[in-house]
């Protein structure tokens, strides 16, 4: 290639086989253990961005396992927030929230026996077996426990905040968030396995800005929850682009620093380390990253 970078997946960390390589199967993305290990609080709620969404996994996980009033995924990967859209439209087919549904069908099918049979008086008295009640819709069970019974649900939660319609993706450099979203948008931004390449590609002064930026889109108190690749991981792709080459002798500010940066310089006022339990299906590289969750 002209300006000598590798194939272009490679340059900003879009593999399109990520995550079979994080051990975590693209159809079992909700049982990503990183998304285990979040807590419902970060989410339900609560406006969301999650920035290097990759082919949408992850946004689309939460989205579904919690109530977030939206979720917005970027990514820098035309081709990958085309896969992520892709996803969201099926999902979009296949679960009709229930609770929009009239009342009456999951109320029948919760009460019918499990067996598909139902009884009904024939003139001589005895019982005459009939077809059950449809079976309900598909519908993300996290939903209905966390939001309690479904006509409560009904009354208080637009369907625009129902999964999946709470979720979008957008195409666009999270360096230049900020072009995309009003100061205060968010109150929570992810940054998952993503900075590496912001750090190589840009440097010091993207991270920066990166970083500054997710705090201007946080509203007061959001949390900005991320996921640092340690710097043990960037000498390996220091040689993605021409960008990254210059970039990797000139970087200073080394992930062990993001924390003290981003209490001292940004302004974040709370750490706190959360362990990602990965048992044994995972690769020592991605085993070792705990999230950071961090509180403007
Ligand atoms: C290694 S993947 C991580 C995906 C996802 N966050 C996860 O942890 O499962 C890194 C992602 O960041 C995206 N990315 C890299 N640089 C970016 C930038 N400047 N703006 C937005 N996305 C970027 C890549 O396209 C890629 O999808």
């Amino acid at each position: 290639m002209a300006d000598g970078r590798k194939r272009s997946s490679h340059v900003n960390g879009s593999f399109p086989h990520y995550y079979s390589e994080r051990g975590v199967a693209a159809r079992e993305a909700d049982v990503d253990p990183r998304v285990r290990a979040m807590r419902p609080d970060w989410f339900n709620g609560r406006r969301c961005l999650d920035i290097g969404c990759h082919q949408g996994n992850v946004t689309l996980a939460i989205g579904k396992r919690w109530c977030c009033a939206s979720i917005v995924g970027v990514d820098i990967d035309p081709v990958l927030v085309e896969r992520a859209r892709a996803a969201l439209a099926r999902l979009k087919v296949e679960l009709v929230p229930v609770a929009f549904a009239p009342a009456a069908a999951p109320a029948a099918a919760s009460e019918a026996p499990a067996a598909a049979v139902s009884k009904k008086r024939r003139a001589d008295g005895s019982a005459k077996p009939t077809a059950a009640a449809p079976p309900p819709r598909p519908y993300p069970v996290a939903l209905a426990l966390q939001m309690g019974l479904l006509a409560p649900a009904r009354a208080l939660v637009s369907p625009a905040a129902v999964f999946p319609h709470n979720v979008r993706f957008e195409a666009a450099d999270a360096t230049r968030a900020a072009e995309l979203f009003a100061d205060g948008s968010f109150e929570t931004i992810m940054c998952l396995s993503t900075s590496k390449w912001v750090h190589l590609n840009g440097g010091d002064a993207a991270l920066m800005a990166l970083f500054a930026q997710v705090y201007r889109m946080l509203a007061d108190g959001g949390a900005f929850v991320l996921e640092p690749q340690p710097w043990s991981s960037y000498r390996r792709k220091r040689h993605v682009s021409d960008a990254s080459r210059a970039h990797y002798p000139q970087i200073r500010l080394r992930p062990e620093r993001f924390e003290e940066y981003l209490i001292d310089t940004v302004g974040f006022r709370a750490v706190e380390q959360v362990r990602v339990d990965y048992g044994a299906s995972v690769s020592k590289g991605f085993a070792s990253r705990p999230l950071f969750l961090f509180i403007k």
